[in-house]
């Protein structure tokens, strides 16, 4: 079965389509497999709940953007937004594929340190550093600090850096119908993060910032929200962005090289979702960003993007075995797995959809609308809401999909419950890079 399946799994990835689906997996003989292996072998061995991520595909969709890079007539740097999923490998393969990364914590740089990622292709983002943090950043050498507000300014200034600090601003452009969930949009003028363009204290802090030699500010940020499926959204931004700096450049003679447009592409998470692929998006904001310049007469040496989700999320499942079937006296039927809103939080949190399917039966016809909930004391704890399935046995392992992203990086131990272990699968090759965690785990800060 082997080689069949690399070459039929290599003719999947060059068809396109599994970037614009749910499910880029292949399935062999009724099972779902990942890489070579089928993703019931891997649970039977390694346990339930399991987090398997597909390493191949997350290093495609890496290369796909360096070739991107490669191909712009602007120099363009793309960097993967860390906290879709960060640990010591995954720092490790964005290293390898030659992506910058975003960090937004102490935590985060330092898994990047260990990783021996480059401290210069870092950029630590946040709306409130610690001094500790920013410290931190300065001591290894972080190549760009983006700044929120002017605490953070007169923070970096008592740590007294030894050189220029490199910085970037965070700003909102304010625009208003970013159409995402309320909690994950953020460029609006009430948001926590960034300055906005209409305050004049943003002006101020630039001007401050151009003409303090301890600083070498670069650009602007900004970051419009999360699973964003419009390019319109981007193009408006990149608009108001670059008008802004004609602005800057017209009337305070302040030229600034770099703009960060941040990430927020949209990915599938079921079959309704639009999805902004990057393969298509990237290409076609950076043509904005080119005939703009010129039309603006705004002469910019290097355009930014950090996705996070579109990198990763597709390329994640979460496997689980089905422990219990219950009804209701209504006629609700729920499936109780393994699992719960510990290491899945985000229907509970966004009311996010997901599509799930039993593993071992992927050719079955879904004749059943079921509830598949966790085993937290929470009625809010439900993977997913009426999903279509084949009629599931107690022992079937089901799998949901698209859970790459903000799944492990946001999971915790409610309940007193032990975070699934994460598996790299790359075609035959297979490595645990989060062990389970164990009760002794759960006890190793407690003290009495
Ligand atoms: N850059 C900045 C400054 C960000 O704040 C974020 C995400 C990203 C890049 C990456 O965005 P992405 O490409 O992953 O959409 N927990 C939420 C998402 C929060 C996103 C926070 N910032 C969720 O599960 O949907």
């Amino acid at each position: 079965m082997r080689p069949a399946t690399t070459l039929l799994r290599v003719a999947f990835y060059l068809s396109g389509d599994p970037f614009m689906n749910y499910n880029p997996f292949m399935t062999v003989n009724n099972r779902l497999m990942m890489g070579e292996y089928a993703v019931s072998d891997l649970a039977r061995t390694y346990q339930t709940p399991l987090y398997l991520m597909d390493e191949a595909l997350i290093r495609s969709k890496m290369r796909t953007l360096k070739k991107i890079e490669s191909q712009a007539h602007l120099k363009v740097e793309c960097m993967y937004a860390s906290k879709a999923f960060l640990n010591l490998a995954m720092a490790h393969v964005v290293k390898e594929e030659g992506l910058s990364l975003d960090v937004v914590s102490g935590g985060e740089l330092y898994t990047a340190i260990k990783a021996q990622f480059p401290p210069e292709r870092i950029y630590f983002h946040g709306n409130n550093k610690s001094p500790q943090e920013l410290q931190m950043a300065l001591d290894y050498q972080v190549g760009t600090i983006v700044l929120d507000n002017p605490y953070e300014v007169e923070t970096i200034l008592a740590c007294q850096p030894k050189h220029p600090v490199t910085v970037m601003l965070r700003v909102n452009p304010e625009l208003h119908h970013i159409d995402t969930h309320a909690y994950i949009t953020t460029g609006h003028h009430d948001s926590k993060f960034g300055m906005s363009l209409l305050d004049n204290e943003t002006e101020e802090l630039i001007k401050r910032l151009t003409h303090d030699e301890r600083f070498n500010l670069k650009g602007l940020h900004v970051h419009l929200g999360s699973q964003i499926q419009d390019i319109k959204t981007f193009l408006e931004a990149v608009e108001v962005l670059l008008g802004y700096y004609r602005h800057l450049n017209q009337s305070e003679k302040i030229a600034l090289p770099w703009l960060n447009l941040g990430g927020g592409f949209g990915v599938a998470y079921t079959e309704h979702d639009q999805v902004l692929d990057l393969e298509f998006a990237l290409p076609q904001i950076i043509a904005a960003v080119e005939s703009m310049c010129l039309n603006k007469q705004v002469p910019l040496e290097k355009l930014l993007f950090e996705p996070g989700r579109s990198l990763v999320a597709n390329a994640g499942i979460t496997v689980y075995e089905v422990q219990a079937i219950k009804s209701t006296p209504s006629g609700k039927q729920y499936v109780f797995v393994d699992g719960s809103m510990a290491d899945h939080i985000r229907t509970a949190l966004y009311q996010a959809k997901y599509e799930a399917a039993l593993v071992d039966r992927m050719d079955e016809p879904k004749s059943k609308v079921l509830t598949i909930a966790g085993k937290a004391c929470e009625s809010g704890d439900i993977l997913i809401h009426d999903l279509k399935l084949p009629e599931p046995k107690v022992h079937d392992y089901i799998c949901v999909f698209t859970t790459g992203a903000y799944h492990y990086s946001m999971s915790s131990n409610y309940n007193r419950l032990t975070r699934p272990a994460v598996i790299f699968v790359n075609q035959s090759e297979l490595r645990v890079v989060n062990e389970r965690e164990s009760y002794e785990d759960l006890l190793a800060k407690d003290r009495l």
